[in-house]
This record gives C-alpha cells, sequence and structure tokens, in this order.
C-alpha cells in the first residue's frame, strides 16, 4: 500500500471532500487524524470508519480559524499519532455575497478559515517536521477558484488565489528540507458545501453547461489524487496544482 507507515491530519475531515480524503489515505494504508468544527458524531463516524481498516485515528475539534486552536490542533494529532507527515489543508467555507454588501466579518471569516489556516497549520507543521529532519508533504484543497474568478465570491476567490501563491512560495523555500507542497483544485463537487446548489434545478443546469463532462464531480476523485500526491509516487512533484474539475476551468465555446 502506498501509504503505508505515513499519518495524515486532515482538517475539514467530517464530511464533503475531506471525509472522502481521510478515508482514501486510510484505504492506501495511512493512519489518519479527522479534525472536526461543529459536528463531533460526524468525525467520529469517519474515525470509526478508519479504525474499522486496521488503521489509528483520532477525531480533534478545533476552530482553526484561531491561530492558537490551529497550533493545538498541530500538536494534539502529534500525540494521537506520534507523528504528521502528510498534511491536508481541505477545510473552508464559502459565502456568496455581492462585492457591495459583504461585510467585514464575513470578509474576515472566509480569509481566515480559507487561507490564514492553511498558512498557520502549515508553519506548524513544517517546524516539527524541520526539527525532527523528516520530509513531508502539504497538500491544499484549493479550487479552480485559485485561477476563475466568480462574482460574488470574491473573498472567496481571494483566499483561494493567495493559497496558490503560498503553495509556491512554499514549494521552493521547503524543497530543501524534503517538505513537498502542492494543491488539489476541484471545480464542481457533489458534497454539503454546495446543498443549495444540488436541490435547486435552475441553478444546476446553468452550472452542468458549463462543464464539458456534463455531471459534477465526486469526493473519490478529489481524494485519489490527493493520495497520490502524498504518496512516493509523486515524490518529484511540488509546487504545482492538480485542477481536478471535468474540463470546467479551460471551458469556452459559442454556438
Ligand atoms: C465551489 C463550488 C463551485 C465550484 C465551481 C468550487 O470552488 O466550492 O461552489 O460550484 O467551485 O464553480
Amino acid at each position: 500500500m502506498k501509504l503505508e507507515g505515513r499519518n495524515a491530519l486532515v482538517t475539514g475531515a467530517g464530511r464533503g471532500i475531506g471525509a472522502a480524503i481521510a478515508l482514501r489515505l486510510a484505504a492506501d494504508g495511512a493512519d489518519v487524524v479527522v479534525n472536526y468544527l461543529d459536528d463531533q458524531d460526524e468525525a467520529e463516524g469517519i474515525r470509526a470508519q478508519i479504525e474499522a481498516m486496521g488503521r489509528h485515528s483520532a477525531a480533534l475539534r478545533a476552530d482553526i480559524s484561531n491561530v492558537a486552536q490551529a497550533q493545538r490542533l498541530m500538536e494534539e494529532a502529534i500525540t494521537a499519532l506520534s507523528e504528521i507527515d502528510i498534511l491536508v489543508n481541505n477545510a473552508g467555507i464559502e459565502k456568496r455575497a455581492p462585492f457591495l454588501d459583504i461585510t467585514p466579518e464575513q470578509y474576515q471569516a472566509q480569509i481566515a478559515v480559507d487561507l490564514s489556516a492553511p498558512f498557520f497549520l502549515t508553519q506548524a507543521f513544517v517546524r516539527q517536521r524541520v526539527a525532527a529532519r523528516r520530509p513531508g508533504s502539504v497538500i491544499n484543497i484549493s479550487s479552480v477558484h485559485e485561477d476563475l474568478p466568480f462574482p460574488h465570491f470574491t473573498a472567496y476567490c481571494m483566499a483561494k488565489g493567495g493559497l496558490k501563491m503560498m503553495m509556491r512560495n512554499l514549494a521552493i523555500e521547503l524543497a530543501s528540507c524534503g517538505i513537498r507542497v502542492n494543491n488539489v483544485a476541484p471545480g464542481a463537487i457533489a458534497t454539503p458545501i454546495n446543498r443549495t446548489l444540488l436541490s435547486d434545478p435552475k441553478l444546476l443546469k446553468p452550472l452542468l453547461a458549463n462543464i464539458p463532462m456534463g455531471r459534477m464531480g465526486q469526493p473519490d476523485e478529489v481524494a485519489s489524487v490527493v493520495s497520490f500526491l502524498a504518496s512516493d509516487e509523486a515524490s518529484y512533484i511540488t509546487g504545482t496544482t492538480i485542477v481536478v474539475d471535468g474540463g470546467l476551468l479551460w471551458s469556452y465555446s459559442e454556438q
């Protein structure tokens, strides 16, 4: 198994893409810490599924938008599994708001969860890897919107665009420490974050029309790429984004 003996921390792993990633990393041999914010039962359910595969796991609550809690999460994850060598910055929030309406609180929450949390978690991760003189892999779940404008989602796009530059910078800065840093950029994936869209045919139809493959992606189709990037099969890949979007990002056509 390609991740045997590896230990991962996945943020926002109670549901959606994060849960699929946690389960996939475990299926590929890793022990996995499941971070969650608000639903302990859901996270314990994922932990139980990981343990049923014969792996070690722990479900750890933390509001990673708070820097002290993010740092504490990394410490607790290391205590739980004795070391962490794969960090998946998955947790994210997304708030639709026209530019003229977005409040300072909404703006700051978006940037805190989607950009600052990955920054400080990665810093805590790298500190312990460098102190132990051990290699590691960081994978950020960004979005096609690290490149693609999305009207009414400016703060979200700013955070994802920032995550792209964070990844590119750190890939260079940390290469000599044996730490690889990459992004996975999903397009439209069927998860709880877009529940409203999924249940409204009027919203869904124009979205599907933008996707050359004509369907939304499944969380597993993102998780398999994360597992690949975390493994030695991707040993020469750093500083890059793998887009998982059914062709959405570069889709353009005329009648
Ligand atoms: C967002 C989805 C959106 C998709 C494609 C993702 O980053 O989370 O809400 O449908 O991008 O635009």
